[in-house]
């Protein structure tokens, strides 16, 4: 597995697995978390990526009923987890709407929260999960920035930020911002064009790919007619049969065929599906397969 060097020199594995969805798997026991964990590890997949809102703020916790079981896990793993969404939840009655919250008392408690419901002493890489409409980046700033120093926190990032969103924070920090997660698949090309990609490159900032498959829809919607998944369908299936690998495998080698560093964050429950995330690893991808992918995702070939 690739690790890919953030400005902080510390490193993550290329490809992450991310718990989202982990609430909604058939078996949410520990030996099945372990299981799960276990495959990721020994294709050296290391990187575990959370948010304090997942599965209604259940995530975390399922996560971290198998780092207390096996607490050697600590020492194996990269914790990268989120904060800001406050959701409409009985966890929160007091909350009216739906709503992003960067203020420090939030962000302070949210990680506090967050590292007891992991069981870890610290999160590598602490992402601020969409741009506050209502942040005061001063104190954003000098919040995050007292997160490193304190030592609860080893890296800061963002998510969803559009470039002068980063830009505006990271002139408030000393420290350097680390990545910048955002939706970027086949079916959701557009961070190539409206500035987030080209900003992480210009910054030498590796970009989280959340959703990778589109949250499913590159097989879901496979045979859906007019779809960008059925137009990308055979060229993958064709792909995928010459290289002895599967479609997923494909999509995630023309995610990190650029240059920018593209880190996949992967989404299946499915023990078997785990199991060959690192397939991806040995599809041969070239420019203009690149370009073929490409075009057929957006509908029509570049100008
Ligand atoms: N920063 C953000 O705002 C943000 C937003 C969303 C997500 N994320 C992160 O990104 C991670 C991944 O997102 P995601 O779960 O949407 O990723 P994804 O990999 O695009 O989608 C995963 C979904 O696709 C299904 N799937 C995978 N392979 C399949 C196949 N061969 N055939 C049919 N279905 C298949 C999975 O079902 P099975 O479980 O059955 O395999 C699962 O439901 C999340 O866990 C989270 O960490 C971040």
């Amino acid at each position: 597995m690739n690790r890919i060097t953030l400005q902080n020199s510390r490193t993550l594995s290329q490809m992450a697995y991310g718990v989202w969805r982990l609430s909604e798997a058939e078996d949410t026991s520990i030996s099945a978390n372990l299981q799960r964990i276990d495959a990721c590890l020994e294709q050296g997949i290391t990187t575990f990526d959370h948010a304090d809102i997942y599965g209604d703020y259940r995530c975390e916790a399922l996560f971290g009923e198998a780092v207390k079981a096996r607490p050697s896990l600590r020492d194996q793993i990269e914790v990268v987890t989120k904060t800001d969404i406050m959701l409409l939840s009985e966890q929160w009655p007091s909350t009216r709407v739906k709503h992003y919250d960067t203020s420090s008392a939030h962000v302070l408690a949210s990680v506090d929260r967050s590292l007891q419901r992991i069981g870890v002493d610290v999160i590598d890489l602490l992402l601020i999960h969409r741009p506050d409409p209502l942040c005061d980046a001063d104190a954003l700033g000098a919040c995050l920035d007292g997160l490193v120093d304190c030592g609860k926190v080893r890296g800061i990032g963002v998510s969803n930020y559009m470039p002068w969103d980063l830009d505006l924070l990271q002139s408030r920090m000393k420290h350097r911002l680390q990545t910048n997660q955002v939706e970027v698949s086949l079916l959701a090309t557009t961070p190539f064009i409206n500035g987030q990609i080209a900003h992480a490159q210009q910054h030498r900032l590796p970009v989280m790919a959340w959703s990778p498959l589109g949250g499913g829809r590159l097989h879901s919607q496979a045979h859906q007619a007019g779809s960008a998944a059925a137009r990308l369908a055979p060229r993958l299936e064709q792909l995928a049969k010459a290289s002895g690998t599967d479609t997923t495998a494909v999509a995630m080698a023309w995610l990190m065929h650029h240059p920018v560093g593209v880190m996949p964050v992967m989404g299946s429950n499915q023990l078997a599906r785990i199991k060959s995330f690192d397939q991806a690893f040995s599809v041969p991808m070239d420019r203009q397969t690149w370009y073929e992918l490409y075009e057929l995702a957006n509908g029509h070939e570049v100008p």
